[in-house]
């Protein structure tokens, strides 16, 4: 809604722009009208400062620590709802009737098998090949087995791609740890849900069935939930930009999953327990490490604290540490790392580094310890948070292809090389 205007001056001239106020106050200068009426663009390192889109599926309040899923808190989801029910909302933007979850899960349970031949493309891995590189590449190759699907933008009928995606991601998943491990490939069960089911797929051998306990599914049931979705994070943003070349759902959420593995993102977590695991293999002071890692010429960070958007306490964070204490004291399970990564907490909130420039534990910083206790393998963890994220992807890759106004994005630069060289024929180059 533009209900106010910010006024810029420049080269002895002024240029009125509309301020847009979105539905939790927070204001936008829009500047779509910038270049072509002064011929100055805006430069934004990083996109701190800048909104890519207006977005009616996911709010963050950094300063005050508040993540609401289409108006819903994420105190209130991650108590109450399902990961499939998020899901839904995310995708659809209203929680389900009764009928509309039954569809939804009929739906999944229907498509939990991926074709067999795509069996084959798994063998082309080398072994020990990173889950998140198997995954992103058969996301692709799922979309070549699924041609219809390819096409799907038709609103009326989205169920149908989103759940069947949803469901075969899990499948897929499962099988790219299986195949990097060296183990025959586990069909899904129809009898099980969707988190008993991908834990059965990633779990389960020919000769001995694994049975998920409760407790277990429903801490990663939870955790699926928190990490839904998070509006414009930099994998969000990767489907958001490929999306808005037109360009199918399963290439624009490949593209989001090579994003999200890298580490300053959902590698994160990944990260953490390397960090954690170093520290308690090397017996190294958590003092002297939190030195370490405040020095400026440091390349080592302190891995699962800090955030672009929150400058308190992550909500996510807050709730996984509570979930972390009840699901390793349920499980009777001592984690020497967790010991670890509170102290090591303790010492960072009370450092005037990490007071002064607001970093606190995020949603990765104690992820990994639940899907340790759980018993995913740490080369899994980021593929874990793929899946969880996959809801808020596709709600993001709809919104962009529903849009009637929506372009191709296109950002612009700052042009800082060369002026002008004239070609020198490889002879004639000085040596
Ligand atoms: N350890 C030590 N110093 C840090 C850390 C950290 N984890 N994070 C930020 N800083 C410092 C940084 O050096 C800089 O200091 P100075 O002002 O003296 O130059 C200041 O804090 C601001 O940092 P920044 O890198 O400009 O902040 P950013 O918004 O660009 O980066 C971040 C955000 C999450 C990439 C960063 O905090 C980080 O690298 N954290 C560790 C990796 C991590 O946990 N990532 C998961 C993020 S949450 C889940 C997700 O999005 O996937």
């Amino acid at each position: 809604m533009v209900n106010d205007s910010a006024i810029l001056q420049y080269d002895g001239k002024s240029y009125t722009l509309p301020v847009v106020t979105g539905t939790q106050k927070e204001t936008a200068i829009d500047i779509g009208t910038l270049r072509a009426r002064s011929g100055l663009i805006t430069l934004d390192s990083g996109y701190g400062n800048t909104g890519s889109c207006s977005s009616a599926i996911t709010y963050v309040n950094g300063e005050r620590g508040v993540l609401k899923y289409r108006g819903y808190r994420i105190e209130g989801l991650a108590t109450q709802s399902t990961f499939i029910e998020t899901a839904y909302l995310l995708i659809f933007g209203e929680l389900p009737t009764v009928a509309q979850l039954d569809e939804f899960r009929r739906i999944l349970t229907a498509n939990e098998s991926i074709h067999e031949d795509m069996r084959y493309h798994f063998d082309g891995f080398p072994p020990n090949a990173p889950p998140m590189a198997i995954l992103s590449a058969m996301v692709n190759t799922l979309g070549c087995f699924e041609p219809a699907f390819m096409k799907a933008e038709e609103d009326a009928h989205f169920i149908e791609p989103a759940a069947r995606l949803m469901s075969k991601i899990r499948t897929i998943a499962a099988a790219s740890y299986r195949k990097s491990r060296g183990k025959p490939l586990i069909y899904p069960r129809s009898d099980l849900r969707y988190t008993a089911n991908f834990l059965h797929m990633m779990f389960s051998n020919p000769y001995a069935l694994y049975e998920a306990d409760e407790t277990i599914v429903d801490a990663l049931d939870r955790l699926l939930i928190l990490h839904a979705d998070h509006e414009q994070n930099c994998s969000t943003s990767t489907v958001r930009m490929v999306a808005s070349s037109q360009a199918n759902l399963y290439a624009s959420v490949a593209a989001g999953i090579c994003a999200l593995w890298g580490p300053l993102h959902g590698g994160a977590n990944v990260a953490v327990i390397d960090m954690l695991s170093r520290l308690a293999d090397s017996g190294e002071s958590l003092e002297k490490f939190v030195e370490r890692v405040k020095k400026k010429d440091s390349d080592t960070r302190l891995m699962g604290f800090g955030h672009r958007v929150y400058k308190d306490f992550d909500p996510r964070a807050k709730i996984i540490k509570k979930a972390c204490d009840r699901l390793l004291a349920k499980l009777g399970i001592h984690d020497p790392l967790l010991e670890i990564a509170m102290r090591l907490e303790e010492i960072a909130l009370n450092d005037p580094y990490f007071v002064e420039r607001k970093l606190y534990p995020n949603v990765d910083y104690y992820s990994g310890i639940i899907l340790r206790a759980i018993g995913i393998p740490t080369e899994m963890f980021t593929v874990i948070f793929a899946i969880g994220r996959l809801p808020g992807w596709i709600a993001h890759w709809r919104e962009v292809r529903t849009n009637p106004g929506s372009r191709i994005d296109r950002p612009r630069q700052v042009y800082s090389g060369p002026v002008v060289r004239e070609y020198l024929p490889i002879a004639e180059r000085p040596g």
